[in-house]
C-alpha cells in the first residue's frame, strides 16, 4: 500500500474551495487501495471533518499542551477533530519561520507522545551530484529524533524532500530518491535497531505531480509522496490517485 499525501500548503484560502478539493479528494480516495491523508490549514479542518473519514493531518503544531504561547495550535485542541497526522520539520518552516532541529525535535517528541503520527521532513538545500546523499539528511534525522523512544518509531513516516525540488518543477530522481531512502533507514537503523530501520516508511516529496508519480511510488523502497502545489489542484491531485491506484 502506498501512501499518497496532501500538503495543502497556503494555496487554498477559502472554506468554499477547501470543500470542494475536499470532496473530489474524498471521491478518488474511497475508490483506491492508496492510503490518502489529506493536511488543510487549520482553519479548515472543522469543514473537512463534517464529511471525511479518511486520515487527515496538519501541518505543524506546537510542543505545550496549554498556555501563554500566543498564536498556537497545540496537540490537545487537535484531539476531537479526527487529526491522525501531523507534518514536522518542513523546509518552509525551517527556512521562513526559522524552525531549529531544537524545535523540531520538541515537536516531534510532543507529537509522539501525545499519539499523533509524525511525517518528519527532511532534505538537502542544494542539488547533489547522482547518488551522492548530502549528510545533512542523517544529521537532521539524529537531532530531530533525539530522545525519541524506540517504541515510537513505528509511527513515524520520514519524506525525503530536497529543498531545490520543492515548487521548482525539478523532481529529484526515482533512483536518487531511492538511495535517500536507504541512507535513511540505515541511519535510523543505527540509532535504534536495524529492524526499525528497514520498517520505516520513506516518501518523496518535491515537484510530484501526474506525470512523474508513478516512477516515484513504482520505485523500490520508496513508500509513496508527499505532494504540495499539485494536491491542492482538484483535476490534478485526483488524477494521481486514480493513477497510483
Ligand atoms: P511541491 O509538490 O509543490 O514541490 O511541494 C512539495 C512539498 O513541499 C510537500 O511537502
Amino acid at each position: 500500500m502506498k501512501y499518497l499525501i496532501a500538503n495543502w500548503k497556503a494555496y487554498i484560502t477559502s472554506h468554499k474551495d477547501a470543500k470542494a478539493l475536499f470532496k473530489a479528494t474524498q471521491a478518488s480516495a474511497e475508490a483506491s487501495m492508496s492510503e490518502v491523508i489529506i493536511c488543510p490549514p487549520f482553519p479548515f479542518i472543522p469543514d473537512v471533518k463534517q464529511n471525511w473519514d479518511m486520515a487527515l493531518g496538519v501541518q505543524d503544531v506546537f510542543w505545550e499542551e496549554k498556555g501563554a504561547y500566543t498564536g498556537e495550535v497545540t496537540l490537545e485542541m487537535l484531539k476531537n477533530l479526527n487529526v491522525e497526522y501531523v507534518i514536522l520539520g518542513h523546509s518552509e518552516r525551517r527556512n521562513y519561520l526559522g524552525e531549529t532541529d531544537e524545535v523540531v525535535n520538541k515537536k516531534v517528541k510532543a507529537a509522539l507522545k501525545a499519539g499523533f503520527k509524525v511525517i518528519l521532513c527532511v532534505g538537502e538545500k542544494e542539488r547533489k551530484e547522482e547518488n551522492v546523499i548530502p549528510t545533512i539528511v542523517a544529521e537532521q534525522i539524529r537531532a530531530d529524533l533525539d530522545g525519541v523512544p524506540k517504541t515510537k518509531i513505528p509511527n513515524i513516516l520520514v519524506a525525503y524532500e530536497p529543498i531545490w525540488a520543492i515548487g521548482t518543477g525539478l523532481s529529484d530522481t526515482p533512483e536518487n530518491a531511492h538511495q535517500a531512502a536507504l541512507y535513511i533507514r540505515k541511519t535510523i537503523g543505527d540509532m535504534y535497531h536495524t529492524k526499525l530501520g528497514v520498517g520505516i516508511k520513506v516518501l518523496y516529496g518535491g515537484s510530484v505531480n501526474s506525470k512523474n508519480v508513478l516512477d516515484f511510488v513504482n520505485y523500490h523502497g520508496i513508500d509513496g509522496v508527499l505532494v504540495g502545489s499539485a494536491s491542492a489542484k482538484k483535476d490534478e491531485f485526483t488524477k494521481m490517485i486514480k493513477m497510483v491506484g
